[in-house]
């Protein structure tokens, strides 16, 4: 293997990387970033991949979810306490409900860039620049907005760094106390029927605080009680912002990217010789790569080699993305070959992402039954492999809008149109999105009970 440093991706084929009108003004914001303290710390890096290699190992569950993309716009502390929130009552059912740890991870702080279809979109006979996430254009339909901009990257780290300053206040500073349960449940989504199930948990969650209590383990007591591991992560696609918040670690000497504790590598970009294979395989971060429909065995092997050659617990999370319906044909194959040799890693499902589809109205939309059915055959397919099906990756958010059809709120085709918010990809709402936690708690139940712990793979020396 080529030495790598962090800027070797400069040398390879890359795919998704805006034409900034001026390389000058590119480098100089990157001297900028180069010179603004780390968002995370190696050490928390750390932390995330020691918990991540227990999902691999089948002792907890990963759940990573956020917004698509996160936007100049909308930034404002009450949306990331909403999503902060849903993410908490999701992850209170799937520990209590199927009584399995739970690792925290959010498409927040961070998730700024996007990679698109399409290189540029037409609107009558006027063709632009496709918007390729706030921190490199705008979403507005102009020449202006859609030029590449590199001091977006500065706006970019400024609002992840206020985003991670209020996640940590949130997740250490009492907010996420668990005797505060009944409080994640906002007003709207109290009033569906998700959130009268939660109401229920909650009720018994709190007698069992008090019975704790009683015994001594109280919030001032008991670290666990009282605040929660919450961790960043996006996808790693705008490479000179990366590599700009590209650090070495006092400690080991190892190079971290300080962006987010957790990056990953999208579908339209993980090429094993390209760019962005190539920066992230330095990086010892721990990081995802994103799995389609058209991944074949020997390509997804070879993106193990090369991200993760000493086979370490909790490096590498395989983010499967089939489509609902296709992962029992598409999944065993992988899955088998990641078995037959010996590969440790995280498997996830995202059930977003291969599941979208223009409705009849006119909206990019996602039905809540085929994100179901996608994560059920998920959990089929690892069921009859004998593997563990670790983790799910959700696009959502904690307001109630109107991107996702079905659910019990049956929203529909022509509902869409009422809070149809998102700049980017439709995302789960919040009530939408504790339902499936519900859905997903029973599955995870029923799998825990059944067959016991997963099987247990060993760690390669
Ligand atoms: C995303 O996660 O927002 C995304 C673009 O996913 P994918 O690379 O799987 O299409
Ligand atoms: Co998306």
């Amino acid at each position: 293997m080529q030495k790598w440093s962090p800027e070797t991706w400069r040398t390879r084929p890359i795919r998704q990387a805006p034409a900034y009108p001026d390389p000058k003004s590119v480098e100089a914001v990157e001297r900028t970033l180069r010179n603004f303290p780390p968002l995370v710390f190696a050490g928390e890096a750390r932390r995330l991949k020691a918990a991540l290699a227990d999902v691999a190992a089948g002792r907890a569950f990963l759940l990573q979810g956020g917004d698509c993309a996160e936007s100049f716009a909308e930034f404002h502390p009450n949306n990331i306490r909403d999503t902060f929130r849903v993410l908490l009552q999701m992850a209170v059912v799937l520990t209590y409900g199927a009584a399995c740890p739970v690792v925290k991870v959010g498409r927040l702080a961070g998730q700024f860039a996007k990679p698109r279809s399409s290189e540029t979109e037409r609107q009558g006979d006027q063709e632009l620049p496709s918007y390729r996430g706030d921190i490199i254009n705008g979403p507005d339909f102009s020449a202006e907005a859609r030029r590449p901009d590199p001091q977006r990257m500065l706006q970019a780290y400024s609002q992840a760094a206020a985003t991670l300053n209020l996640l940590r206040a949130f997740a250490q500073g009492g907010y996420a106390d668990l005797h505060r349960v009944h409080s994640w449940n906002q007003g709207f989504v109290e009033k569906s029927p998700a959130g009268a199930a939660y109401r229920e948990l909650a009720d018994r969650l709190t007698e069992t605080l008090d019975f704790m209590s009683a015994c001594g383990l109280t919030s001032e007591t008991t670290p666990q009680i009282r605040e929660t591991d919450f961790y960043t992560s996006h996808e790693a696609l705008l490479l000179p912002y990366e590599e700009a918040l590209t650090r070495i670690d006092s400690t080991t000497g190892d190079w971290y990217d300080c962006s987010a504790h957790m990056v990953w590598i999208g579908e339209r970009t993980r090429q094993p010789d390209g760019a962005h294979v190539e920066f992230v395989r330095g990086i010892k971060n721990p990081v995802g790569v994103k799995v389609g429909p058209g991944a074949t065995p020997d390509e997804l092997l070879r993106l193990i080699d090369i991200l993760n050659p000493a086979n370490e617990p909790g490096r590498l999370t395989l983010i499967t993305r089939m489509g609902a319906g296709k992962p029992a044909e598409k999944l065993p194959a992988l899955v088998r070959a990641v078995q037959r040799e010996g590969r440790v890693v995280v498997w996830c499902c995202d059930p977003m992402h291969g599941n979208t589809h223009t409705s009849s109205t006119g909206y990019k939309t996602r039905s809540f039954d085929k994100i179901l059915a996608e994560v059920r055959e998920f959990f089929a397919v690892h069921e009859a492999e004998g593997t563990y099906a670790g983790g799910v990756h959700f696009e959502m958010t904690g307001q109630d809008v109107t991107e996702c059809i079905g659910g019990a709120q049956a929203i529909t085709e022509e509902g869409l149109r009422d809070r149809y918010h998102t700049h980017c990809d439709p995302r789960l709402n919040a009530s939408q999105s504790l339902e499936l936690a519900f859905l997903l708690a029973d599955a995870l139940k029923r799998k825990r009970r059944g067959s016991g712990r997963a099987p247990q793979v060993a760690a390669a020396e």
